[in-house]
C-alpha cells in the first residue's frame, strides 16, 4: 500500500518538476484540487532544472524517458490512441526514443543458462557484446550449432526484472487512475482504469517473446513463397519467454540508402516492393508487421527485404480486410459513390445519413489528392482523412484500422525516402486489383461471425498455455476494448474488485496525511 502511494508520488513529483503536466492541461482540465496537489508534489525546493526552452512535448517524452520502461511504454501506447489524447500530444509522444543503457554481458549470459537449460545453452558460443538496447529487451549476436552446423544468430533477451518492475509501476498508476475516477466523476468517460490494464494486456504479450518468435514465424509461412521478402527463422531451441533466437540478417539497414547503392541494389525497384508487400500481407494475408521504421528493416545482398521485431503485428479479419481493399481501389478509380455504397452496405455509417451527402464529403477528400503530384499521394493520409470523416459520420474506427493506416503512412515514408518519385497509387493498384479478382464473396456476404482467430491459432506452434492469452489479447487488439467473453476481460474485472477493496481500507485523510508525511521527508 504505502509502496504503491510513494511510487504515485514520485510519478507525480517528476511529471511536475518536468513542466510535464502543463500539456496534459490542454487536452484535459482538471478540478481545481487536482491542479493544487501537482502544485504541491511540484513544488522546487532549489534545484530547479532549467528546461523551459524546450517545447511542452519535448519536456513530456524527456520526463517520460527519464521514468523508464513503463512510462517509455505508457507514452508508446498513447501516441497510437489520437482518440484519446488527440492529435497534438500523440504526435509529440511519437518522438519519444525507446532507449536505455545495456545491461552487462555476464548477466545477459546468466539468464541465458537459466531459461534455456544448460543443454540448449551450451549450443550458444561467441556471445557478443551487446549490439543494440532498448527498454525492454537488448540485442546480442552469437553462434549456435544445429545438427553440426553452424549458425549466425541474433539472440534478444529480456532486460532483468522489467515485468516485475513494469507491473509494480502499473499497479501503482492503476490505483491513481481508480482514484481519480471515484473522485472526479467527470473523468468516468475517459476509461483510464481499463486504459491503464489494455496497456498491461499488450505490453505483457510484448514482454512474452514466444508471442512474437510466433508473428515471426506466422509471417514466415504466409510469405515463404513470396519473392524478395525474407522472414528470419526462429530456432524455438533457443527461445523462451524471455529469449528470442533467430536468424541474424547479414544486410544492409534500408535507411543506408548511399550503400544499398554502392552495392548495385536497385533502390526504385526496392521502393515499390516494400510498399507491395506490405499491402499483400495486410490484403491477402490480414497480418501486417505495424513497427516498419527504417531500424526494423534490413535488405540482403540479393536485394529483399528482411524485417526483424516483431512485436507489435496488426491483424485484419476479412470483413475489414474486403472493406480496406475496396476503398482504396474506390479512391483509386475514383469512384466516391461506390466508396460509399460500401459504407452503407456494411452498415459502418448510420443510416441517418444519405448516401449522396457522404459521397460528396468522400469526394472533398479524393480529388484534391488527384490533383497533386504523384509523389504527393499517399494511402495512409487518404485513409488518416477518411477515418477523421467517417467519424462526422457516427462512424467508429476499428483500432486495427487505425493501425493499418499508421504502419501505411510509415511504409510509404521508407519507400519515398528510398525513391522520391514512388508513385503510390501506380504501385498499389495490381495487388489490390488482384486480390479483388481473386475474392468471391461480394462485401455483404462476408458474415460478421467469421472467426479469422481459430483459423491463425491452428498455425501457432503448440503453446497450449499462452493461446488462451494470445487470442484474448488479439480480441482486446482488435476491438480497442475488452471483449466481455475473454480472459483479459475477467482480470479487468477482478483488477476493479482489488481495487474497490484497497479503497475501502483507506480513508482520504489517511491518503493526505501520508503525502504530506511523504513530502516532508522527501
Ligand atoms: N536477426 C537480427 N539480425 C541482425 N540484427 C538484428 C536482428 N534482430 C535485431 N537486430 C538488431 O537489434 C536491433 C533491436 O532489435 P529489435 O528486435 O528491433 O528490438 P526492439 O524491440 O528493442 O526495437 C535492431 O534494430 C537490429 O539492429
Ligand atoms: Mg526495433
Amino acid at each position: 500500500m504505502f509502496k504503491k502511494i510513494f511510487m504515485l508520488f514520485k510519478i507525480g513529483r517528476k511529471l511536475s518538476t518536468s513542466g510535464a503536466i502543463s500539456s496534459f492541461y490542454q487536452i484535459y482540465n482538471p478540478p481545481i484540487i487536482i491542479k493544487i496537489l501537482f502544485f504541491i508534489v511540484g513544488f522546487n525546493f532549489g534545484n530547479k532544472k532549467d528546461n523551459n526552452n524546450l517545447s511542452d512535448g519535448a519536456k513530456l517524452c524527456n520526463a517520460l524517458q527519464e521514468m523508464g520502461t513503463t512510462f517509455i511504454k505508457l507514452g508508446q501506447f498513447l501516441a497510437t490512441r489520437p482518440d484519446i489524447i488527440g492529435e497534438n500530444i500523440s504526435k509529440e509522444l511519437e518522438k519519444l526514443q525507446d532507449k536505455l543503457p545495456p545491461f552487462d554481458t555476464n548477466i545477459a549470459k546468466k539468464i541465458l543458462k537459466t531459461e534455456l537449460g544448460k543443454e540448449s545453452f551450451d549450443q550458444i558460443t561467441n556471445i557478443s557484446e551487446p549490439i543494440a538496447a532498448a527498454s525492454i529487451a537488448q540485442v546480442h549476436f552469437a553462434n549456435i550449432n544445429v545438427a553440426d552446423q553452424k549458425k549466425d544468430v541474433a539472440i534478444k533477451i529480456l532486460r532483468p526484472d522489467v515485468e516485475k518492475i513494469f507491473n509494480e509501476e502499473l499497479d501503482a498508476l492503476m490505483f491513481l487512475a481508480y482514484i481519480v475516477e471515484s473522485l472526479v466523476k467527470k473523468t468516468k468517460r475517459l476509461k483510464l482504469v481499463e486504459i491503464v490494464q489494455l496497456l498491461r494486456e499488450i505490453t505483457n504479450v510484448e514482454m512474452d517473446f514466444r508471442f512474437e518468435a510466433a508473428a515471426a514465424s506466422e509471417l514466415y509461412e504466409n510469405t515463404k513463397n513470396d519473392l524478395g521478402f525474407d522472414v528470419p527463422k526462429i530456432y524455438w531451441n533457443q527461445t523462451s519467454k524471455k529469449i528470442l533466437c533467430l536468424d541474424r540478417i547479414d544486410g544492409i539497414s534500408i535507411r543506408d540508402v548511399e550503400n544499398l547503392k554502392l552495392q548495385n541494389i536497385d533502390t526504385k525497384k526496392l521502393s515499390k516492393n516494400i510498399i507491395q508487400h506490405f499491402l499483400r500481407h495486410a490484403i491477402r494475408d490480414g497480418f501486417f508487421h505495424a513497427d516498419m521504421h527504417q531500424g526494423n528493416l534490413f535488405v540482403s545482398k540479393s536485394g529483399a527485404i528482411v524485417p526483424v521485431d516483431f512485436g507489435i503485428m496488426g491483424r485484419l479479419d476479412k470483413k475489414n480486410r474486403k472493406y480496406l481493399a475496396e476503398i482504396l481501389y474506390g479512391f483509386i478509380k475514383r469512384d466516391y459513390q461506390k466508396v460509399a455504397e460500401i459504407h452503407f452496405i456494411a452498415g459502418l455509417v448510420s443510416k441517418e445519413f444519405s448516401k449522396e451527402e457522404f459521397a460528396q464529403s468522400l469526394r472533398s477528400i479524393g480529388e484534391p489528392i488527384f490533383g497533386q503530384a504523384a509523389k504527393n499521394i499517399s494511402g495512409g493520409k487518404l485513409l488518416n482523412q477518411l477515418f477523421k470523416n467517417t467519424e462526422k459520420f457516427n462512424m467508429q474506427t476499428q483500432i486495427q484500422l487505425l493501425l493499418l493506416q499508421k504502419t501505411m503512412v510509415v511504409v510509404e515514408g521508407v519507400a519515398r525516402k528510398l525513391d522520391p518519385d514512388t508513385n503510390i497509387w501506380n504501385v498499389s493498384k495490381p495487388i489490390i486489383e488482384d486480390w479483388l479478382k481473386n475474392v468471391k464473396d461480394p462485401i455483404n456476404k462476408i458474415s460478421e461471425s467469421i472467426d479469422e482467430a481459430s483459423e491463425v491459432l491452428k498455425r501457432l506452434p503448440d503453446l497450449p498455455i499462452i493461446m488462451d492469452k494470445a487470442n484474448d489479447v488479439m480480441t482486446l487488439m482488435a476491438e480497442g476494448k475488452f471483449n466481455p467473453n475473454t480472459l483479459a476481460y475477467r482480470s479487468l474485472r477482478e483488477e476493479e474488485l482489488k481495487l474497490e477493496l484497497m479503497r475501502n481500507k483507506i480513508f482520504g485523510g489517511v491518503l493526505v496525511l501520508v503525502i504530506f508525511i511523504l513530502l516532508v521527508f522527501k
